[in-house]
């Protein structure tokens, strides 16, 4: 099989700013932010590549950019302690401009999962490449962002697709359970342990429906993001008979024409097939042991790319909806190419099958 590995790592490296943050996708209309959430997986996959310098850089930009904020995260935390919720726009947003600005446009922005995925991403990072730099800022910033979690991880907020704001979404509390257990020992960080408790007591408990993992509190239906539950997150492992379950759902649901969607009534371009998502079931699948699986996640990647080796962030199938496709295109342009993330998953998955 085809490795190409080089572009992946040239395209992430060629468009990383150089203060640290990953842009989602640069030439891209809607996309020239840094989400946390693309940036975190964007960092991982560096790290297993062996890329450190350019996953200290993220998360050393990560660091300077919440610290910035930290006087309004501290005056939220203490308006929680007092049992108020703070006003929409006045939650942590899920993307900054890759200056560190909070880009105050109306996004929808309240997603605590990149959050998670950040604390997550960082202790992949001194697991990877430790002792590395300073730790000072990288330790204040990561207390800060893991006590706004334990204030906040039950508040419903939009989802890892920016969609369903009211809603308490199971691959969200897979991402702060991660985030915030890699603090749970911390004594600066007051309450992580029992919140780590909570959330996977909430995860097993509410979001289960005729044993297997539902999209979100509520909603009886899958989304490919719940295989975040186990890979990486490990709040399950990838053998446990729900998580079983669910993947054999997404599979029968959701894996069209050999790639991955998002969840069955998604519209977003149509509701296409997801490279990110793509490689993730190939990525659970080689953890869990079928690595020929494994191989045809990642075969279908391969064929997604364009001359250049770009992968977009979504392609249509033969099940897209022409008219929504039609709505968007004619909104925001064709899907983000290159999408970073699509990068970065594709990256870990081959790293995953590295040897076959
Ligand atoms: C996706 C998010 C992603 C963002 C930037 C949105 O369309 O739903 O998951 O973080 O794009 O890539």
């Amino acid at each position: 099989m085809t490795v190409a590995a080089p572009v992946d790592v040239r395209l992430i490296l060629e468009h990383q700013d150089p203060a640290g943050a990953y842009p989602a996708s640069p030439s891209f209309s809607q996309y020239p932010h840094a989400w946390l959430r693309d940036g975190s997986f964007v960092a991982y996959a560096m790290d297993r590549a062996g890329l450190h310098e350019s996953a200290a850089r993220f998360h050393t930009w990560v660091a300077r950019t919440v610290l910035r904020y930290e006087d309004h995260v501290e005056t939220s935390i203490t308006a929680s302690h007092r049992g108020e919720a703070p006003e929409e726009f006045d939650f942590l947003p899920a993307r900054f401009g890759v200056d560190g600005s909070w880009r105050r446009d109306g996004w929808p922005n309240f997603q605590l999962d990149g959050y998670g995925h950040w604390l997550w991403s960082l202790a992949e990072h001194r697991r990877l490449a430790p002792g590395r730099e300073d730790t000072h800022a990288l330790d204040r910033a990561a207390a800060l962002v893991g006590r706004y979690l334990v204030a906040f991880w039950h508040e419903p907020c939009y989802d890892a697709w920016e969609e369903y704001r009211s809603q308490l979404h199971t691959a969200t509390l897979a991402s702060l359970h991660a985030g915030i257990a890699t603090l749970q020992d911390a004594a600066s960080v007051p309450g992580a342990a029992d919140a780590v408790a909570a959330i996977h007591a909430t995860i097993t408990n509410e979001c289960v429906v005729a044993g297997r993992f539902v999209k979100h509190i509520g909603n009886p239906a899958v989304d490919a993001s719940l295989l975040w539950l186990a890979t990486p997150f490990g709040v399950l492992p990838e053998h446990d008979a729900r998580v079983r379950a669910t993947v054999e759902e997404i599979e029968r649901t959701l894996v069209v024409d050999g790639g991955v969607t998002r969840y069955a009534a998604d519209t977003f371009y149509g509701g296409g097939a997801w490279i990110l998502l793509t490689a993730w079931l190939g990525w659970y699948h080689a953890r869990a042991g079928d690595r020929s699986r494994a191989r045809a996640c990642l075969a279908w990647i391969e064929r997604q790319r364009d001359a250049d080796g770009a992968l977009p962030e979504q392609v249509p199938t033969s099940r897209t909806n022409e008219r929504f496709l039609r709505h968007w295109t004619t909104r925001w342009g064709a899907s983000a190419k290159p999408l970073l993330w699509s990068h970065a998953m594709a990256l870990v998955l081959r790293l995953e099958l590295a040897g076959d």
